[in-house]
């Protein structure tokens, strides 16, 4: 592990510690079943990159001191967005973070209300977060525009409304599926999310409006190569690897940078998403080093992982 990797795990570390100590706190009155469904897929793995990005933006704008629960929201909002997109009327699959789906571990009900619970905890969390009341509000509402309908779950119907179209293939293709297209499905269904941690960072540190700029410019552009780095590990890696299914995005016809553009297609974008990422960060003092330096790894990171 370099030096960064250990900062990756640091953090991920105490994001799970904290994830924990949370799930204690909330557990009175809680149906012990939904509980459980929530616990169990909160803690079964997870890069936990969303939190991540937002304590980095917080850091690269001179932030200091903790800004977890606010961490914690995105999280749980995030893990929600994956417990529903498993079902079996969304993407239909048996494996998330290593281990059976929340509806498979569970029923479909119990995913479904677990689910309907971590988003509602994500406001809960979010409105926790020391830090002045209006900003508070404003954190609230920016991750309730990113959440919802014209952010990630927007984004969602997108993307089942363009999968199966193009079941011809590219060459065959009369769907109207174009890189536009798919670019419109990929910044809403999790790019939105993403820049969002980004912004939430920014705002966090006190930052003034340059400096959220950038952040919510690099957010954009790391959240539009998180998802294409996702369809690229699906075609290429194994379920093994990920965690999760490979391969199904293909058997589903979805609409991805790969299907459309082929493998190599997806990763020359995601090297210009890349690039744009970092070209955002100069207002932050530069991708070189200095204040920016982990988030311009951060970057490289997402653009190479293999899982
Ligand atoms: C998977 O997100 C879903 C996408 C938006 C691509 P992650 O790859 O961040 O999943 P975890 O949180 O690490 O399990
Ligand atoms: C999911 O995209 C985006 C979400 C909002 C959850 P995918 O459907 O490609 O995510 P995975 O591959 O199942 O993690
Ligand atoms: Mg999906
Ligand atoms: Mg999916
Ligand atoms: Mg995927």
């Amino acid at each position: 592990m370099n030096a960064f990797e250990k900062r990756l795990a640091r953090h991920a570390e105490a994001v799970n510690e904290a994830l924990s100590a949370m799930l204690e706190r909330h557990r009175g009155g809680v149906p012990e079943r939904l509980w459980d469904a929530m616990r169990y897929s909160l803690l079964a793995g997870g890069k936990r990159i969303r939190p991540i990005l937002m304590r980095e933006c917080f850091e690269a704008c001179g932030g200091e001191g903790d800004i977890m629960p606010a961490m914690l929201g995105v999280e749980c909002l995030h893990t929600y967005s994956l417990i529903h997109d498993d079902l079996p009327c969304m993407d239909d699959d048996d494996l998330r973070r290593g281990q059976p789906t929340c509806h498979k571990r569970f029923d479909e009900a119990t995913a479904v209300l677990a689910g309907d619970a971590l988003q509602a905890l994500a406001y809960e969390l979010t409105l926790e977060t020391q830090a002045p009341d209006a900003l508070r509000a404003e954190l609230a509402r920016r991750l309730a525009a990113a959440a919802g309908a014209r952010g990630m779950v927007g984004g969602q119907m997108l993307d089942m409304e363009a999968g199966g179209l193009s079941a011809n293939g590219p060459a065959n293709d009369d769907s109207g599926v174009d890189v536009l297209a798919i670019e419109r499905i990929h910044v809403h269904k999790t790019g939105a999310l993403i820049r969002y941690c980004c912004e939430a960072g920014a705002l966090l540190a006190g930052a003034g409006a340059d400096e959220v700029e950038a952040c919510a410019r690099y957010g954009k552009a790391v959240g539009l190569l998180f998802q294409i780095a996702d369809d690229i590990l699906d075609a290429t890696a194994s379920s093994e690897t990920l965690g999760k299914s490979a391969g199904k995005d293909a058997v589903q016809h979805k609409a991805t940078y790969v299907s459309l553009l082929g493998l190599d297609g997806a990763r020359e974008t995601a090297r210009e998403m890349r690039d744009l990422a970092l070209e955002a960060l100069a207002t932050l003092g530069g991708p070189g080093g200095g204040r920016a330096g982990a988030l311009a790894r951060l970057a490289d990171f997402i653009l190479e992982r293999r899982a």
